[in-house]
């Protein structure tokens, strides 16, 4: 009772109080922050035959009008408006945020501490410096609401017509951010079709070419092993703008992504025609960290653009490659005898000297130890032990690694060796020793692949202990002149015991780690030629190639298989770093059998070895390698360095060529290739050989002799004439094949 009368009370006072002692209803307010307005300009992105035009409009919003043959004075584009249609947002941004008026497929997408995920960038600053060979552009953005800031940096190389795009994020804000989406570019470009050539495959099948137009709505091509991003795919493209694909003729873009973990590129073509092609890091379970004043560098995306087709494309980029992308690309790396498919894991000491003895007999340059000669436990004597175990097997080899490599330079070969540092086998001493090392997630099984586990490069104590392992190794003999760095598996159920609760930020500090390792690599060991192995091609990219003089193209050594293997990666990459190996018939991954011409035919295209136990080759065999080798040593200066100009596809036909132009038009060698010959009656095959000089006279002149095969072997003719006349050799049967050299007289 007492309780009821107070509480009507208290209800009386409430309802006769003033309304101004009552708590009004805060009455919600928005509040827009301003944008300064600039002046409209354009900022134009050149090289010798290209221009990437950026809009900036007075409230500072960057949109991408155009990429492709220059355009004259860039500031016609000032008030330049694309056919975007005004259902399309913001138009074709350059660096496309989630947020604001765009609704496409975002380069940026953050998730802010409040919960909120919009940034909109505008316009601050630019400045353009000349540095590397490069002149390079920073455009300096800022989302005005978070003080999230973004820098969009474009490298020109002006002559090989290559533009580096990368994008740098600084959280300006007073609490941390997590950076859900973050690409290197995003390239918006209005062709109206597109055909795009890409890339698919898996072991032993890596870099098999696809072609598909692309249809309204996104494609994407993306990689989430973690590590061996290029066994199933690469992070490269080809992009004809219009219906077809030619090889000499029409605007073909080349893009490149320089990760060696996670990516996606993806393409997004909208109802008005245009193409956003947005390439970085896959964000697949990586909602990255940034502390606020923190930076995020995203890797290098490399562009080309060439109205010269698909070849054009390729040159520009191998250019580009040999003169910045890849490590000491410019060199010309040695021949070698590999000794992975000819004593796998049963050697001695002895065997190796022999092998030693029979590639220096045979002319070649280098002998390299693959796997098999290390750890004392836990042996290394076939693919289930030993790993992370880095000791030289005295047992096995007793008189130590210096003993051969020693002897192969007495013989006059350089010498290699293989590693494989970021592995550790359960059965070894390091697994014992370092379980929390291992890459795994807490209470589930750890899972291998070839038996073997995942080091977890995240951690700096892993890092240390695999620069060790290289560091090592290069101390076993002074007389170490190459190492083959293997990796042979994938990421799967990730973790890191380093990590602790950010996981998220494993597949991109896995990448740097390995990146980190491989400077400290560089900075101690810069004449070293290293190899990047991954199962054969399952990391050949240019992020690895800044640091790697070549890469093993393939387990796959089938000459049969190698044609559209070494055809695929001469789209994207230079002939200087696709190791090719002669190997024994019956092929040890296919069983198919080809002539020995056949198989040094294929090899000779790339940077030439041999993996086979030189003692089973017949004498007749032997005399042919040692042609095949003196051949190849008088014109691989053309396969290094040379202009590609591929003549014939594997794709498209019954033969595949090739050849390599000096850039002075003087030199070339071509390689010709019949992969299926029907009949009698089909004839000989005409190629029309690219890139000569017409009015020069090239004297023609087989190599790797067998027997000779076209009626003009050895005679002259202009450029003219075999560019459009007869070089037709006689390929009259199935995996037959000719390679000639023609000097202007
Ligand atoms: C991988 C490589 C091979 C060879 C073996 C050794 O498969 O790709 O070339 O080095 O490892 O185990």
């Amino acid at each position: 009772m007492k309780r009821s009368i107070l509480l009507l009370l208290l209800a009386t006072v409430i309802a006769i109080a003033p309304a101004w002692a009552r708590k009004a209803p805060k009455k919600f307010v928005h509040e827009t922050v301003a944008i300064p307005e600039i002046s409209p300009k354009v900022i134009a992105v050149e090289t010798d035959h290209t221009q990437l035009l950026l809009q900036v409009d007075k409230k500072g919003s960057v949109r991408t009008v155009h990429y492709g043959a220059p355009t004259g004075e860039a500031a016609q584009f000032v008030s330049f408006r694309s056919g975007y249609g005004s259902l399309y947002g913001s138009g074709p941004m350059t660096y496309p945020t989630v947020g604001g008026r765009f609704i496409g497929q975002p380069a940026l997408q953050v998730k802010y501490a409040d919960g909120t995920h919009n940034t909109e960038l505008y316009y601050v600053s630019h400045e353009t410096v000349s540095r590397g060979g490069a002149v390079t552009t920073t455009l300096h953005l800022k989302d005005y609401v978070t003080a999230l800031e973004v820098s969009l940096v474009y490298e020109a190389f002006r002559a090989e017509d290559v533009i580096l795009m990368h994008s740098e994020v600084v959280n300006g804000g007073k609490k941390a951010v997590e950076l859900l989406d973050v690409a290197s570019a995003s390239l918006n470009l209005d062709a109206g079709d597109y055909l795009l050539t890409h890339f698919y495959g898996d072991w032993a099948m890596e870099m098999q070419v696809e072609r598909t137009p692309l249809t309204h709505g996104v494609k994407v091509i993306e990689s989430r092993r973690g590590t061996q991003g290029t066994q199933n795919t690469n992070p490269s493209f080809l992009l004809s703008c219009g219906k077809s694909f030619s090889e000499t003729e029409g605007e073909v873009i080349g893009g490149a992504l320089a990760w060696s973990g996670n990516y996606r590129l993806s393409f997004e073509k909208n109802h008005t025609d245009r193409l956003n092609i947005v390439t970085g890091i896959s964000p697949f379970a990586s909602a990255y960290p940034l502390a606020p004043g923190a930076r995020f560098t995203t890797p290098q995306m490399i562009y080309t653009w060439s109205a010269e087709g698909a070849g054009g494309a390729s040159r520009n980029l191998h250019r580009w490659a040999r003169k910045q992308g890849v490590y000491g690309g410019s060199q010309v790396n040695p021949t070698l005898l590999n000794s992975w498919e000819g004593a796998y894991f049963d050697f001695t000491t002895e065997t190796l000297l022999r092998m030693i003895d029979d590639a220096a007999s045979m002319g070649l340059e280098m002998f390299v130890l693959d796997d098999g000669w290390f750890a004392m436990d836990h042996p290394r004597n076939n693919d289930k032990a030993g790993l992370g175990d880095w000791e030289l097997n005295t047992n096995k080899l007793p008189e130590g690694i210096d003993y051969i490599a020693s002897y192969a330079h007495s013989k006059g070969l350089k010498f290699g060796i293989w590693i494989e540092p970021e592995m550790v086998n359960p059965d070894s001493n390091l697994a014992e020793a370092h379980p929390e090392w291992v890459v795994q997630a807490p209470g589930r099984e750890i899972y291998q692949t070839r038996n073997q586990w995942l080091l977890d490069l995240s951690n700096p104590a892993v890092q240390d202990f695999v620069f060790g392992v290289f560091d090592r190794t290069m101390q076993l003999s002074a007389n170490i002149d190459y190492i083959k760095w293997d990796s042979n598996r994938e990421v799967s159920s990730f973790g890191s015991t380093f990590l602790g609760e950010e996981q998220d930020r494993f597949y991109i500090e896995y990448v740097q780690g390995l990146y980190n390792v491989l400077q400290r690599v560089r900075a101690k060991y810069p004449d070293t030629i290293v190899q990047c192995c991954s199962s054969g091609g399952s990391r050949v990219d240019y992020g690895a190639l800044k640091y790697f003089n070549e890469v093993w193209t393939s387990d796959n050594t089938d000459a049969i298989s190698r044609v559209r293997i070494q055809y695929g990666t001469s789209l994207i990459y230079p002939a200087s770093v696709m190791g090719s190996h002669v190997s024994a018939v019956p092929n040890h991954q296919t069983g198919n059998v080809v002539s020995l011409k056949f198989r040094f035919d294929i090899a000779s295209a790339g940077r030439l070895g041999m993996e086979l136990q030189p003692k089973n080759l017949t004498a007749e065999e032997r005399a042919l390698a040692d042609r095949c080798i003196t051949s190849y040593k008088g014109y691989r200066d053309l396969v290094f360095t040379g202009d590609l100009y591929r003549l014939a596809s594997p794709y498209e036909g019954d033969y595949y060529a090739l050849m390599y132009v000096s850039p002075d038009k003087r030199r070339a060698v071509v390689f010709a290739y019949c992969l299926r010959y029907q009949n009698r009656g089909v004839g000989t095959h005409t190629f029309r050989l690219q890139g000569l000089d017409p009015a020069r006279k090239y004297k023609v002149k087989e190599q790797n002799v067998d027997k000779s095969c076209w009626w003009g072997d050895g005679k002259a003719f202009t450029g003219a004439f075999l560019a459009g006349g007869g070089f037709n050799p006689a390929l009259l049967k199935t995996n037959t094949s000719a390679v000639f050299l023609l000097e202007a007289e």
